[in-house]
């Protein structure tokens, strides 16, 4: 199947900022070498507690930050990371953002009318009239209506205001969009619409989304390929189904159980302490070692690397396996 994104390698260290204990060599250690690729029109989700490097990866694929290492192939560019600024404006209008909160995203002095239309109008070569007769298209397109053009993003409700940002991530018509949480922020009712908005979008116009959230439930409900993100890598990948029903790797296991309130009486999810080791002083071994229910020695000698049968359903994880049923 050909891609229509390929990341490789992709590592990010935040430098420190400086404090009395800070020595200049330290680093966070944000992302540490993730890779994935994405058919078109189709989900990869990304899931993974707060911190664990998911907005870091959206913010490099987009080049709001650079990356210490990484090749990111984008349809007919061999590196979007490698690109010269001005070269990046062309790949920058089929590449979209959506963000977690809709309310610190939308410019509160601006016309809906004036943001839905951003990105059109920072290419500059449309008129007043077109860019009005565009904004009230791209509002119907997203179930808002033509005449909240005129209005101020105070007057929405969160679910709304997604509806807006949406609306403007499609105006320069991307072929990827990055959702980062962007259900995260608003009521249970209103998620659900939000996110049947966002499949609706894809299956119409052939998106393809790379799909952030902490919440698995979230992701797997949106995604065909689902990556268990922990301390900065991928720990699990595979078809989303398969994944959600036959998970290998303990962490992914976990994440599963505490969907489920009844799980969350069993041993491994009441005693989950929750220790994530330090990001500045990342550890040899495997990340997951003090959570981990099967850990053993050998966990300490290096990361395990994500493999498995075949391409399909890879798992870092030394003692890799479905749990034992009491
Ligand atoms: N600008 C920055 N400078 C230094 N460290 C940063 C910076 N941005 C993020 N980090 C650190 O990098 C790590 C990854 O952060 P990131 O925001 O990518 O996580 P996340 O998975 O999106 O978390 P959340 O679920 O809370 O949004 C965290 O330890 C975070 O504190
Ligand atoms: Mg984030």
């Amino acid at each position: 199947m050909s891609m229509h994104i390929e990341v490789t390698g992709l590592v990010k260290q935040y430098p420190l900022k400086a404090g009395l204990f800070a020595r200049a060599k330290d680093r966070v250690h944000a992302v540490n070498g993730v890779s994935f690729s994405i058919p078109r029109g189709q989900t990869l989700g990304i899931v993974g507690e707060s911190g664990c490097g998911k907005t870091t990866t959206a913010r490099l694929l987009l080049r709001v930050i650079e990356p210490d290492a990484g090749v990111f192939k984008f349809e007919e560019v061999e590196n979007v990371f490698s690109l010269p600024e001005e070269e990046l404006k062309h790949v920058r209008s089929r590449m979209q953002y959506i963000f977690q909160d809709p309310y610190n995203s939308l410019n509160p002095k601006m016309l809906v009318r004036d943001i839905v239309t951003e990105p059109l109008r920072y290419r500059g070569n449309s008129t007043r009239r077109e860019l009005e007769r565009k904004a009230a298209e791209l509002l119907e397109h997203v179930g808002l209506s033509p005449a909240d053009s005129k209005k101020y993003p105070h007057e929405f409700s969160g679910g709304q205001r997604q509806r807006i940002s949406i609306a403007r991530a499609l105006s320069s018509n991307p072929s990827f969009i990055v959702c980062d949480e962007p259900v995260s922020s608003l009521d249970v009712s209103i998620q659900s619409q939000i996110l049947n908005l966002l499949i609706d979008l894809q299956k119409e116009l052939g998106i393809t989304y790379l799909f952030i959230a902490h919440n698995l439930a979230v992701v797997f409900y949106m995604s065909d390929t689902m990556a268990v993100m922990y301390t900065g890598k991928i720990v699990e990948m595979g078809p989303s189904e398969e994944l959600y029903r036959t998970p290998l790797h303990p962490y992914t296991q976990l994440l599963i159980k505490t969907l489920d309130t009844e799980a969350r009486k069993d041993p491994l999810v009441k005693n989950d302490s929750g220790e994530v080791p330090s990001l500045i002083h990342y550890p040899t071994g495997c990340t997951f070692y003090p959570r981990c229910p099967r850990r053993q020695a050998k966990c300490l000698e290096a990361f395990p690397p994500l493999e498995g049968e075949g391409i399909q359903h890879q798992v870092a994880c030394y003692f890799p396996g479905q749990e034992q049923k009491k």
